[in-house]
């Protein structure tokens, strides 16, 4: 096991001419050409840092009492319930569920209360109504913590789940029914303060500068982590080690510098409107979803800054490793040269499993014995590598040396890192999501909410679909 603390590594070797080919690759010279802007851009996010909605650059920082109170009240959680469900979506949603899926045992839910030594743990990030059915058919209600989180307090999937909760709640514990829910909210902003201080509910504040998907090292994605078990102080050690690196103005030294300027020069030179995030460990898988969110949400947009239209981005797609070997690499390997694939690698698994002997007639399948499922998946990612590259195809690699908190502390701060430089490049607003507002406030209005008359007045409006094209 990797035991001396160290950085996270960017290999992007592939992305390069050298290795994948002047028609697609990109050269040392282009990066060169970038010189001037890449400076600017780097000074952008520099002196943004701790700012308007970059006040998650500093969540590594200055979050002291704010852990110290979470980590009381996770030990009282895990003393005290059997289950803990996180009511939210989004960016109140996708990093606690990447995190879960990262840190904690692959069956945790499933293990005997002995062996999980914290609750079970559900994210319910969507209103189906047969997900809420089914999750009250699995818990007591009366042994678990709700967290409700919503930035702004008023998001509708997020509040229908609250209602209906409590609700249940008061049913079965009346008076006692607030301690059985947390809110995670602005201070100052939305609904869901004012009802949290009514009903007298816990309550952790998400800053105002941090949006929901930067949002994982606030009280959103500290609380669920802690109640899990998981040393939340190492995750932000390792937040703030990969901070220092990407705040130095040498992009050779800065791995989120570098990859945005890659995915900048991909993006607008080179016709690569995908970003495959394809992690080979079934433990990120879902961090492949966290970086779908970031990614596509902050820089998906319209307009720029200087308010013409660019509609730019780049769409992230999830993949994993070996999985989607299975199923998209054919796609990846000889479909359009629209791609960037960026693999995660783990250098030291937590578990090894040998490949056990057998079938020693059939020499096709006995060369596996002996071997480990770790050496295999190494090999089929070296093997997915090879072929990409061999067929002129972007892709470079993050390497862990294993999956901990201090490793992902690091990794979360690379992506939001790359993803504030790539904005800055793309002249954008990074940080913002008028395009989500929209779905929004025409659910709001739909649904009757005063103040959007206007809205349902527009939807109304609209033309109505024709039968003729529905058969
Ligand atoms: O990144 C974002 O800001 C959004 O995706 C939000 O997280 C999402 O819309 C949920 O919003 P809220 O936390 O306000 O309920």
């Amino acid at each position: 096991m990797a035991n001396k603390v160290q950085a996270i590594k960017f290999d992007y070797n592939n992305m390069m001419a050298d290795y994948v080919g002047n028609k697609e690759g990109i050269t040392d010279k282009e990066i060169t050409e970038l010189k001037d802007q890449t400076k600017k851009v780097f000074s952008l996010v520099q002196n943004g840092r701790g700012q308007n909605m970059m006040g998650w650059t500093e969540l590594p920082y200055n979050q002291d009492e704010v852990v110290a109170d979470i980590l009381d009240t996770a030990k009282k959680i895990r003393k005290e319930f059997d289950n803990f469900v996180v009511l939210g979506i989004g960016g109140s949603a996708l990093g606690p569920m990447a995190v879960f899926q990262a840190l904690c045992h692959m069956r945790h839910n499933q293990l005997p209360k002995s062996k999980r030594k914290a609750p079970k743990f559900y994210v319910e990030d969507n209103i189906d109504p047969e997900r809420m059915k089914s999750l009250l058919d699995v818990i007591d209600i009366k042994k678990t913590m709700f967290n409700v989180i919503t930035k702004s307090g008023s998001t509708s999937e997020t509040m229908s789940q609250y209602l209906i909760i409590m609700d249940i709640l008061k049913a079965h514990l009346g008076q006692d029914a607030s301690k059985h829910m947390i809110a995670t909210t602005s201070q100052t902003k939305g609904n869901l303060i004012k009802i949290a201080k009514k009903q007298g509910l816990k309550t952790f504040y998400i800053p105002d500068g941090v949006g929901g998907r930067f949002s994982e090292f606030s009280p959103v994605g500290l609380l669920p982590a802690a109640v899990l078990g998981i040393n939340i102080k190492k995750m932000l050690k390792g937040a703030r080690y990969m901070d220092k690196i990407c705040q130095k103005a040498d992009i050779k030294k800065n791995p989120a510098l570098m990859a945005a300027t890659l995915q900048y020069i991909a993006m607008t030179n080179k016709g690569k409107n995908i970003s495959v995030m394809m992690p080979y460990a079934d433990s990120l898988r879902l961090m492949a979803d966290w970086y779908a969110q970031l990614w596509g949400e902050s820089l998906g947009k319209a307009i720029n800054l200087d308010g013409n239209k660019v509609f730019v981005g780049q769409t992230p797609v999830k993949a994993l490793g070996v999985t989607d070997q299975h199923s998209q690499v054919q796609l990846y390997t000889e479909g359009p040269f629209d791609k960037v694939v960026t693999f995660i690698s783990v250098e030291n698994f937590r578990n090894v499993v040998t490949i056990s002997d057998g079938c020693q007639d059939v020499p096709d399948v006995s060369f596996l014995c002996g071997h480990t499922l770790n050496e295999l998946l190494t090999a089929e990612l070296n093997a997915t590598e090879y072929a990409l590259t061999r067929a002129e195809r972007l892709n470079c690699r993050i390497v862990l040396p294993e999956v901990n908190e201090f490793y992902l502390g690091q990794l979360m701060t690379l992506f939001m890192m790359q993803t504030a430089f790539a904005g800055a490049y793309l002249n954008i607003d990074t940080f913002n999501q008028p395009g989500v507002e929209e779905g929004k406030n025409a659910t709001y209005a739909l649904l009757g909410r005063a103040g959007y008359e206007d809205k349902a007045n527009e939807l109304n409006s609209q033309k109505e679909k024709s039968a003729r094209y529905i058969i």
